[in-house]
């Protein structure tokens, strides 16, 4: 089937978040190191990145680090962040032709400075693009960011800044990393593994969760225009009854 032609445009998804997992078993199953497996991954990336904007979605979000991560060996996390680095260099004119504004969330502080660099490079120079928006989750863990907000807004009822009466899920969306982003509205896990992992929380609070066996580095276009158009025979009630909708 053509997946691509029986998406209905005006019923895309506002924001898509992706669990990319399985590039180790991937290289495992090639009989290659797992760190071959992340560099494989760079192209499925690459490849979903472009659906989305072919299809003219507005919000991606890609997990390529959780805090969890740091805890892997040295020399995987130094090729993560090695890859992390060439393809923010690769990639910069895939962003700028399709005028896709680039952002990180997560503890940025804990990359490594030439990550740092060349993240805050890219999303200098993307700053301007408005068609869509790409944010990669980096040393990032979602029970983190909610008590970095917790911490935020205790400071600010101290100050008197923010009255306590008044704090709503609005004030709390504020002082999320994702302030910018509306709610996620579909997440895709790719390799058949069925969690959540410590990813948006709070945002995917009404996400259809969309789980495939396909490894992430054999992930294709063709395998995101799936995943959208299964979104999109889905009816989503938010609480309410298939009769209120
Ligand atoms: C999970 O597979 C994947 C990651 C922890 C990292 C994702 C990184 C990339 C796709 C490449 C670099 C990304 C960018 C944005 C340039 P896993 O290693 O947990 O796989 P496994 O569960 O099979 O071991």
């Amino acid at each position: 089937m053509d997946f691509k032609s029986n998406i209905i445009v005006e019923k895309l998804p506002k924001h898509i978040a992706i669990i990319m997992d399985g590039n180790g078993r991937w290289a495992k199953s090639q009989g290659l190191m797992r760190v071959r497996g992340h560099e494989k991954g760079t192209k499925a990336v690459r490849e979903t990145v472009e659906a989305c904007a072919e299809l003219g979605l507005e919000n991606l979000t890609l997990y390529a680090f959780s805090t969890e991560n740091w805890k892997r060996p040295k020399l995987e996390v130094q090729t993560l962040m090695r890859l992390l680095v060439s393809s923010l260099k690769e990639e910069i004119k895939t962003l700028q032709d399709n005028k896709i504004k680039l952002q990180a969330i997560g503890c940025i502080e804990n990359l490594p400075s030439k990550a740092r660099k060349e993240l805050r490079e890219v999303i200098d120079k993307t700053s301007d693009n408005s068609h869509m928006t790409l944010t990669l989750a980096l040393s990032y863990g979602s029970r983190e960011e909610l008590t970095q907000a917790v911490r935020q807004i205790s400071e600010k009822v101290k100050n008197n800044i923010i009255d306590s009466e008044t704090i709503d899920e609005s004030t709390i969306n504020k002082h999320l990393y994702t302030q910018n982003l509306p709610d996620v509205d579909m997440m895709i896990r790719t390799s058949g593994e069925k969690r959540i992992s410590n990813f948006l929380l709070w945002q995917m609070a009404y996400a259809e969760l969309y789980f495939t066996d396909i490894l992430w580095p054999d992930f294709r276009k063709e395998n995101l225009f799936e995943a959208i158009y299964e979104y999109q025979k889905r009816e989503r009630r938010f609480g309410k009854t298939s009769e209120q909708l």
